[in-house]
């Protein structure tokens, strides 16, 4: 439960990566670190990791530091990684199985519950032992298992009508590979916007402008 009412965005964006970063200090075998320690190696204030864990209570310990694998385990239990959210993938194209192949859904909080495509020739196959139904099925499906996140692996052409679908069923946020604007078009909808591209450019700009700086 957060000490505080209001997180601010950029508090949430940084729990993910004090999650990873600990899951190396593990690999590591380091079982405790000191403030000034997990600042330097993160490259943020230790002002900043105690205001960000100060939201949520605060972890660590005068002069003691932090245990590893405590505020690993607080910090999983913020995100709420040991719920796993229910998720379903639309479009098991190569970019839709490359996900599913590729992320260890429940070390990322969710499950992944069914896939989804329009394409009849996939319906019925499987992709990681996961069953690819057809698009037909998706709304008794929603009713039936309740998704909470839908994985957005479409061309931008075909996600309004498929937004408005997971929409009316329920589905309420969204991993966006599709470059679809989902937020301009639904209220109380929540979207993670995934483009590859701009960070390609962005890389690409900082390469060509280097000189620049
Ligand atoms: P793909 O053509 O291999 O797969 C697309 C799949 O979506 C196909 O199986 C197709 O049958 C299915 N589909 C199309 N309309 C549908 C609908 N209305 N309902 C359900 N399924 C539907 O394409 P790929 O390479 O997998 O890419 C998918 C999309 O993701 C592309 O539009 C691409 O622009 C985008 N993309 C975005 C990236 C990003 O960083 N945001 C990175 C890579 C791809």
């Amino acid at each position: 439960m957060p000490a505080k009412n209001y997180i601010s965005n950029s508090v949430i964006r940084r729990l993910p990566r004090y999650y990873r970063f600990l899951a190396d200090l593990q690999k590591e075998g380091t079982t405790k670190i000191s403030s000034g320690e997990l600042s330097r190696r993160m490259k943020l204030t230790a002002s900043q990791i105690r205001q960000d864990l100060n939201c949520y209570g605060g972890f660590g310990q005068q002069g003691y530091g932090y245990n590893v694998d405590v505020l690993r385990r607080e910090i999983g239990a913020i995100i709420g990684v040991e719920r796993r959210a229910p998720a379903i993938l639309i479009g098991a194209g190569n970019l839709g199985k490359a996900i599913t192949y590729f992320f260890d859904f429940p070390k990322y909080g969710c499950e992944l519950v069914g896939i989804f495509d329009i394409n009849p020739q996939l319906d019925g196959t499987e992709i990681a032992g996961i069953s690819v139904r057809n698009m037909t099925k998706l709304t008794a499906f929603c009713t039936k298992n309740k998704p909470e996140i839908a994985i957005l692996c479409i061309p931008k052409a075909s996600a309004p009508a498929v937004c408005e679908t997971l929409v009316e069923s329920g589905v309420r946020a969204f991993l966006n590979f599709s470059h679809y604007d989902i937020n301009l078009h639904f209220d109380g909808i929540i979207a993670e916007n995934v483009h590859m591209g701009d960070s390609l450019l962005t890389l690409v700009y900082n390469v060509n402008n280097r000189e620049k700086k």
